[in-house]
Order: C-alpha cells, then sequence, then structure tokens
C-alpha cells in the first residue's frame, strides 16, 4: 500500500472516535542515526478505533513487537507522533513522552508477566492497589474475585499463581489486565506459548472479553490463522513497513503486494513480463506459463496493465480437468502434468507442473489424479489478480 492510499484511509476513520492514532512512527535501536541507520519500524502510520480489535500480523522481526511497545511507552520512536484517547502521549519532534504508567493502556506480554512469589487473587488486584485509579478496601478483592470468575478462574483465587496451568495462567494474566480498566490492551502473543487446541479454544474466549468488556484491542501475532479469526482490522507488516491494512476478508480477497498474498493463505505468483489490455475490462499478463487473463479488482478498482508485477490466483481457484486427448488447450488455459496429488481429507492438494512451473491446485476430495496424468489448468479469471509489486 502507498503512503497517499494510508492516509486515504487514515482520513476516512476521522470520522469515528479514534483510540490510538499513530503517525510517521519510526525507531532505531542504534544510538546515532545517519544514512545507513537500521530501522526496526520503518515510518507507519495506523489508527486503532475505538472498541475495535486490530492485529498487527507479520513474519519475526518486522517490528511488531517494537510498534507495540513504543504505543505502552517502554521505548522512545526516534521520529513520529502517538495520540491516545485524543491526547498526544509521544511526540518526538516536540520531545514529549508520556510515562508507560501515565497512559490508558495495559499490556499482556508473550510471557504473561505473572508473579510467582503472590497468589492469584493478590496478581489480578495488583493494578487497583498500584495502577493509574488506585482503589483501597473489601472491594478492591471483591472487585478481582468478580474478574477472576468472568475469565473461568472461580475457586482459584487463593493458589499460588505458580500452581496454574498455561491456560489459566493466559487467562489470568488478561484478568489483571482488564482490572486495571484500560482504554486500550496491548497484546504480545499472548496465546504462542499454549498448545495448538487451547489456543484455538482461547483465541475464541479473548475476543469475546474483548467485546464484553468494551475494550479496544491492539493484538500483536506472527500466527495469519489468528489475525484473520479474530480481528475487525489487520495491519500486515513487512520490513519495519506497513503492507496492508483491511478487514480479514479484502485481505485474503484483494492483497495488495505478493508479500501479502503469500502471508495470508497460499498464492500462486507469477512474474509478469508484459501486460496488456485484455478482455472483460481485465488484463492480459504474459507470464512463464503463457497469457493469463485477470480480471479481479478491489471493489471501485480498475485492473490495468503496467509494468512487472505478478499475477496471483489461490489454488482454490484453478479448475482443473483431464486432457481430452488431441484437443489444444483453449485461451486462458495451460497443458500440464500432475507432479504430486496429497490427499487432505476435505480436499486434494495438486502441484501441476507447466512450461517448467510448479502450479499449486486444491481440487475436491473425490477426484481420482494421479502422478504423471496429464491435465489441463484454467485459473479462472474472476479470481485472478495482476498485483503491482
Ligand atoms: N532491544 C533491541 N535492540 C536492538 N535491536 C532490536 C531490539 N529489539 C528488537 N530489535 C530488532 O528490531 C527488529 C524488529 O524486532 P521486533 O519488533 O521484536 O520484531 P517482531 O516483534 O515483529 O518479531 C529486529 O530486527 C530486531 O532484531
Ligand atoms: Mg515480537
Amino acid at each position: 500500500m502507498t503512503e497517499t492510499m494510508v492516509e486515504a484511509m487514515n482520513k476516512d476513520q476521522d470520522t469515528t472516535t479514534n483510540s490510538i492514532v499513530i503517525t510517521g512512527l519510526r525507531k532505531s535501536y542504534e544510538k546515532s542515526s545517519n544514512a545507513d541507520t537500521a530501522y526496526a519500524v520503518d515510518g507507519i502510520s495506523f489508527d486503532v478505533p475505538k472498541g475495535q480489535f486490530v492485529t498487527l500480523l507479520g513474519p519475526s522481526g518486522c517490528g511488531k513487537t517494537t510498534t507495540l511497545r513504543c504505543v505502552a511507552g517502554l521505548e522512545q520512536a526516534t521520529e513520529g507522533r502517538i495520540e491516545m484517547g485524543g491526547e498526544v502521549v509521544f511526540d518526538a519532534a516536540r520531545k514529549r513522552h508520556v510515562r508507560p504508567e501515565e497512559r490508558p493502556i495495559a499490556m499482556v506480554p508473550q510471557s504473561y508477566g505473572i508473579w510467582p512469589h503472590m497468589r492469584v487473587i493478590d496478581n489480578a488486584a495488583f493494578p487497583m492497589r498500584h495502577g493509574r485509579n488506585r482503589r483501597k478496601g473489601p472491594e478492591v478483592r471483591q472487585r478481582a474475585l468478580e474478574m477472576l470468575e468472568q475469565v473461568g478462574l472461580a475457586g482459584l483465587a487463593d493458589r499460588w499463581a505458580t500452581q496454574l496451568s498455561g491456560g489459566q495462567q493466559q487467562r489470568l494474566a488478561l484478568a489483571r489486565a482488564l482490572l486495571g480498566n484500560p482504554e486500550v490492551l496491548l497484546l504480545d502473543e499472548p496465546l504462542s506459548n499454549l498448545d495448538a487446541k487451547l489456543r484455538a479454544k482461547l483465541r475464541q474466549e479473548l475476543r469475546s472479553f474483548q467485546e464484553q468488556f468494551g475494550v479496544t484491542a491492539l493484538y500483536v501475532t506472527h500466527d495469519q490463522a489468528e489475525a484473520l479469526a479474530m480481528s475487525d482490522t489487520v495491519i500486515v507488516m513487512n520490513q519495519g513497513r506497513v503492507e496492508q491494512i483491511d478487514r480479514p476478508e479484502r485481505l485474503y480477497d484483494h492483497p495488495r503486494s505478493s508479500f501479502v498474498a503469500d502471508f495470508i493463505g497460499s498464492a500462486n505468483l507469477f512474474p509478469v513480463r508484459d501486460a496488456t489490455a485484455g478482455p472483460a475490462g481485465g488484463v492480459l499478463a504474459k507470464t512463464d506459463i503463457g497469457p493469463i487473463l485477470c480480471t479481479r479488482s478491489a471493489p471501485g478498482e480498475d485492473v490495468r496493465p503496467h509494468d512487472g508485477g505478478f499475477v496471483c490466483v489461490r489454488p482454490e481457484d484453478v479448475e482443473v480437468r483431464p486432457d481430452d486427448a488431441g484437443a489444444p488447450p483453449a485461451d486462458n488455459e495451460f497443458a500440464g502434468v500432475v507432479e504430486s496429488a496429497e490427499f487432505l481429507g476435505d480436499r486434494l492438494e495438486l502441484v501441476v507442473r507447466t512450461a517448467n512451473v510448479p502450479v499449486t491446485v486444491s481440487t475436491r476430495a473425490s477426484r481420482s489424479l494421479r502422478p504423471g496424468q496429464e491435465i489441463v489448468l484454467r485459473p479462472a479469471p474472476a479470481a485472478t489478480s495482476y498485483l503491482a509489486r
């Protein structure tokens, strides 16, 4: 996504109230900066609308944790500005830096940050006794007990924190964060230490707590399935920059770059040598397997020829038919040979070699297609996009 598109998007959202507005954030861990300075976060801008669940998604090392720590105030950015609830909490140019404990946030780190020398109840009550809005008296314990019950830890209040299972510690970390009554919850890969089954269960729970408490969430993960399942909006990051900001369905259906297409789900990406206007308002893109017709575009946008880029088609959008002896492939059809066929229960996953290029195809499990078989591939034009990069 270009800077101007990010800006246009941010302007669009100005009509809603934002819990967080981040503008031009850059962060280098180096002491002094020069032309070769490496930036962990390299000029990102995005909003987190009030009440939404927004996720920073990207591969390890792309700058997610650094971004979250800048929002929390645990790191100071090199450039840029952060607003929270309409107040500027960080501004590099004006040297403004509101301390973490003065910001309306609660952070759930990957390691939970639970104190082993305290009982469950005292861990939970900690932000009420020591946080921004300190309270005293019996209602603190009462409120903590209610919250423990809400997150499914009723009856465990007087155990030592170390006597909890991984999933229970995760719930305790969440209860403690919510008891600080934050405007924004910051969560850094909070489910990554749990096994796959528990992870899938807790991500649903986490999302429903977030809605129930009406708290805004900024969530970090490298797991695309988690991001798609939980988020209102996903911010895809790559090498310290924002690649795309969109709803989960839009990211999958209308990726804006080969990076996003490849990171979200799986995609066939064919480099384009040359592109011309094609039928049906589409583009005919010349690739190593031949000319492919691309007519998919995001609503309100056109498909236009330009230099380079990639054709992108998902495995489930490539049709296959047996090669009827002799009949030459029609337009937008490509002859190939099945290289491998993997039965995955609900579907059959094929790798088909055409013009020496491997193409991944996902088809009905009931079909009998075997390695060595000659077939014809047909990428569905309406599901084939032409990406600029
Ligand atoms: N404290 C630090 N000092 C120096 N470099 C760091 C520090 N923390 C992170 N980095 C570097 O910044 C980049 C982004 O890291 P990070 O924000 O942790 O990424 P992510 O959370 O997406 O995996 C990486 O190249 C990482 O090595
Ligand atoms: Mg990280």
